[in-house]
């Protein structure tokens, strides 16, 4: 079974390698709510700058009812994300105790995107508590106690089940162990409770060992929740790439993200058995929506990490050396982080950059 899905996630990556390696790409484009229009226009003027051979696929994800009266993603979206592998996403409102699910949780089931990709990197030029943090976190992103199977035994008793399999433990500490290799990096440490849930933290981590065993070039270690937490805000450079169940890298990726200064820097890749979804991980900042005043770092990041997904490596560098330039500089920073530019402003002195690069 192990050898099956290992070779399916292999055989998976090296047709989308084969099947984007020449010309002109095409990327589903889902700009998203609230600032997600304006920031996802300036990552497509940067792109453009930068002459990076994709076409976008514009598509909508507004909630459409179909006929059992589910509401749900539109099937033009769902037909052009299958189509093209992989998409940018913006991101999306989610209306509290009313009307649609999480539109997120929608497409992460709907396209399988097993595997939630957080890089955390210090920026040069943005002081935080810490310097030189350069940590990778791979969240499990289909269950554990995200399943969504509650209820209540009697009243005033209610049950949520955590639920972990060894088939989606075994695909993510693979690609955890994969994504260490083919990124030049050197250590996996898995991230569990198994002292505590035996059985199923028990599971995922026998996962996680029989990759190990399968990558021996990577270090691997294993570290109990609680010690990751302490260790990290004592001293983030001791990790590497960290695995872990659902919920344990929902917290432990914001916690990251934190680090070096908060969701707007923070990119974000969701990496499927049939395409991938990048994504900023920050919500729709209904509150500067609409009046150009979004930092589109994390979506721009996100797209570089596309990019690299995509094997085109050579944009990603320049695109990514002139946004960290750009805030290097510190001369046109955005309102979130200490300055007075404009989004608009920021991404003209990206594109400077680039084009000056040429
Ligand atoms: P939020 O991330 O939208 O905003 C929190 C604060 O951060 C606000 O002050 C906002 O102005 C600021 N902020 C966020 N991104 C920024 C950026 N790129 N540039 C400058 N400032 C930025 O979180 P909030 O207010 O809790 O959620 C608003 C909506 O977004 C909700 O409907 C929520 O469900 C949705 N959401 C969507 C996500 C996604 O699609 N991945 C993730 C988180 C929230």
């Amino acid at each position: 079974m192990a050898a099956r899905i290992f070779r399916k996630l292999v055989s998976t990556n090296a047709s989308f390698t084969r099947h984007y390696s020449s010309g002109k790409q095409t990327v589903t484009l889902i700009p998203g709510d609230g600032i997600g229009p304006e920031i996802s226009a300036a990552v497509q003027k940067i792109f453009a700058i930068a002459e990076v051979p994709i076409e976008w696929e514009s598509v909508d994800v507004t909630p459409v009812r179909y006929p059992d009266g589910k509401f749900g993603i539109p099937q033009a979206a769902i037909d052009s994300v299958n189509k093209n592998k992989v998409g940018l996403k913006g991101p999306l409102m989610t209306p509290v105790g009313k009307g649609h699910r999480s539109l997120n949780l929608a497409l992460r089931k709907e396209f399988n995107l097993y595997a939630n990709v957080r890089p955390c990197r210090s920026l040069e030029g943005y002081e935080t508590l810490y310097d030189n943090v350069d940590v990778v976190t791979i969240r499990e992103n289909t269950e554990g106690e995200y399943s969504g199977i509650e209820h209540e035994i009697v009243e005033g008793v209610v049950q949520s089940i955590k639920l972990i399999t060894e088939e989606a433990s075994r695909r993510v500490a693979e690609f955890a162990f994969q994504y260490t290799k083919d990124n030049g990096r050197h250590k996996v440490t898995a991230v569990h409770k198994a002292n505590i849930m035996r059985m199923s933290d028990g599971l995922f981590l026998h996962c996680c060992r029989e990759a190990a065993e399968k990558f021996p070039e990577v270090k691997f270690e294993e570290k109990y929740l609680d010690t990751v937490c302490l260790n990290m805000v004592q001293d983030p450079n001791q990790y590497d790439v960290l695995v872990m169940p659902n919920l344990y890298g929902d917290i432990l990726s914001d916690m990251c993200a934190g680090l070096v200064g908060g969701l707007g820097l923070t990119p974000s890749g969701n990496i499927g058995l049939n395409g991938a979804l990048f994504e900023s991980v920050h919500g729709t900042a209904p509150d500067i929506a609409g009046q150009d005043k979004a930092n589109p770092t994390a979506l721009l990041l996100s797209a570089v990490m596309m990019l690299r997904y995509m094997k085109l490596n050579k944009y990603a560098d320049v695109i990514e050396q002139a946004c960290f330039n750009t805030i290097k500089e510190g001369k046109f920073l955005t309102g979130d982080l200490g300055g007075k530019a404009k989004c608009s402003e920021f991404t003209d002195e990206i594109c400077q950059k680039i084009a000056a690069s040429k």
